[in-house]
C-alpha cells in the first residue's frame, strides 16, 4: 500500500494568475518582439511605482548590475565595496568589469552591510586625493559602494550616502530583492546614483528572466539605454561608438511584467502576512528573524530564520515534502573570491549563513500549508508554536 505523502510545498514559486497570457499573446500578435509598447509600459509602471525618474528594462538583474557599474565609472583595477552576504551576482558583476569586490561583513541583526565597519575601514585603511579614494595597502582606487537590500530589508541609505559622499564613492544599490520595499517613504534603489532590480522567477514579480536599472539622473539613463543596445549611435548605419552590450528586456517578457505589476499590491499583502505568520508561530522560540532597519517597510520577499542545526532541518523538511534552502554562502568563502579582501571583525556573515534557513513564502501558499510548515518545523525542532 502506498504511504500518504502530503502535497509538496515549494520554496517560492511564481504566481501567474493575472493577465500574463493575454498580454504576452498581444505582444506576439503585435510582431514587436525586441522592443515595443509593453516594454515602454512596463518601464513606465516601474518608474511610477518606485518614483524613479527613469526605469530601464534589461535582460536580468546581473546585467543591470554590470551596466550600472560601468555607468558608475568602475574600471579595470578598481575596488568596489559590497556586503559579504549577497547572491554571487553582485560580486560577479564587479569582476566582469575587471575590478575586484571588497566584502564588508554584515550586521548581526539586519543582515545588511555593517555601516560602522564600512566607515572604520574607509577611515583607517584608505586615503583620498583628487583622483578619489584609495586603499592604503594596495593603492587601488575604491570607486563604488553597493548596498544590497537583502530579502527586502532596506539599508540605512541616509547614512550610507553620507559615508559615500565623504569618501567620494558612487552608490549603486542592488535592489534585486526589494521591489515594494520603502525606507522613510522612499523606494529602495532610488537613493543612490543607480539602483538595479531582478525579475527572475523567484522574485516578487517576474518576467521569467529580466531586470531593470533605476536612476534619477538623466545622463545615466540615456547612457544606460545606449550601452544595452550595443552602443549603436546611428539609426540605420551600424556605427557603435563604444563597447556596448545586448542587454535589453524583450517585449513579450515585459508584457508578463505588466501583468505582474497589476498584481504587486496583492503580492505584497501576502508576503507580509506570510512573514507575520512565521514570526508569530515562533514567537517564544529563540529562532532569530531578520530585524528591519528603522523606517523600513519591507516587501518581505523572503522569510528566513536562524537555527543551529539548519542543514539537518532542511533535510528533514525535504523528507516531509517541504522545500527550504540555506541562506547564501558568504562571498569571501566562494573559491572565485577567496583572494579578495574581506573586511570583518567577527565573521558574522559566516554565522548567519551557517544557521540561515529560507522558508516557503510563495504568494500562492495557503494558510493550511503555512500551518503545516510551522507545525512540522516545531515538531522537528521540538519547540511549541503559536499558531492561531
Ligand atoms: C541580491 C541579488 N543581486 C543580483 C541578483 C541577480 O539577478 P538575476 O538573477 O536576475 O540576474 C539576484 C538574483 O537572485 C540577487 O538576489
Amino acid at each position: 500500500m502506498e504511504t500518504y505523502k502530503p502535497s509538496a510545498i515549494p520554496l517560492c514559486e511564481p504566481n501567474l494568475n493575472g493577465r500574463e497570457k493575454q498580454y504576452m499573446a498581444e505582444a506576439v500578435d503585435s510582431n514587436w518582439l525586441s522592443g515595443g509598447s509593453f516594454l515602454r509600459r512596463f518601464e513606465q509602471q516601474l518608474a511610477d511605482y518606485t518614483g524613479a525618474a527613469h526605469a530601464i528594462g534589461v535582460s536580468n538583474g546581473t546585467s543591470a548590475l554590470q551596466v550600472a557599474f560601468a555607468l558608475a565609472g568602475v574600471e579595470k583595477g578598481d575596488l568596489v565595496l559590497i556586503p559579504d552576504l549577497t547572491f554571487v551576482a553582485t560580486a560577479n558583476a564587479v569582476r566582469y568589469l575587471g575590478a575586484n569586490p571588497v566584502m564588508v561583513d554584515i550586521d548581526a541583526d539586519t543582515w545588511l552591510m555593517d555601516l560602522n565597519l564600512l566607515f572604520d575601514f574607509l577611515e583607517n585603511q584608505t586615503y583620498r586625493n583628487s583622483g578619489g579614494c584609495f586603499h592604503r595597502e594596495s593603492h587601488r582606487r575604491i570607486k563604488a559602494v553597493v548596498p544590497v537590500h537583502l530579502l527586502g530589508n532596506v539599508c540605512e541609505m541616509e547614512l550610507l550616502n553620507e559615508i559615500a559622499e565623504r569618501f567620494a564613492l558612487t552608490v549603486v544599490e542592488d535592489a534585486a530583492c526589494s521591489l515594494g520595499s520603502f525606507r522613510n517613504g522612499r523606494h529602495s534603489g532610488t537613493s543612490g546614483l543607480l539602483g538595479t532590480m531582478s525579475f527572475n522567477s523567484n522574485k516578487i514579480i517576474t518576467t521569467a528572466g529580466g531586470g531593470a536599472i533605476l536612476t534619477n539622473d538623466d545622463i545615466s539613463a540615456k547612457r544606460a539605454r545606449h550601452l544595452i543596445t550595443q552602443a549603436k549611435s546611428h539609426v540605420t548605419e551600424y556605427i557603435h561608438d563604444e563597447l556596448g552590450y545586448n542587454f535589453r528586456l524583450v517585449n513579450p517578457l515585459a508584457a508578463m511584467g505588466c501583468a505582474q505589476m497589476e498584481q504587486l499590491p496583492g503580492f505584497l499583502d501576502r508576503k507580509k502576512e506570510v512573514a507575520a505568520h512565521y514570526r508569530q508561530a515562533f514567537r517564544d522560540y529563540d529562532a532569530v528573524f531578520q530585524q528591519l532597519t528603522s523606517g523600513t517597510d519591507s516587501n518581505h520577499w523572503h522569510s528566513a530564520m536562524l537555527v543551529n542545526e539548519s542543514r539537518s532541518l532542511i533535510a528533514a523538511l525535504a523528507a516531509e515534502n517541504i522545500e527550504t534552502r540555506p541562506l547564501w554562502t558568504p562571498v569571501h568563502a566562494l573559491p572565485v573570491f577567496r583572494q579578495d579582501l574581506f573586511v570583518s571583525r567577527a565573521n558574522v556573515s559566516t554565522d548567519v549563513s551557517r544557521r540561515g534557513v529560507m522558508l516557503p513564502c510563495s504568494t500562492s501558499i495557503s494558510d493550511e500549508q503555512l500551518q503545516r510548515v510551522c507545525q512540522t518545523i516545531g515538531k522537528l525542532l521540538n519547540v511549541s508554536t503559536n499558531i492561531q
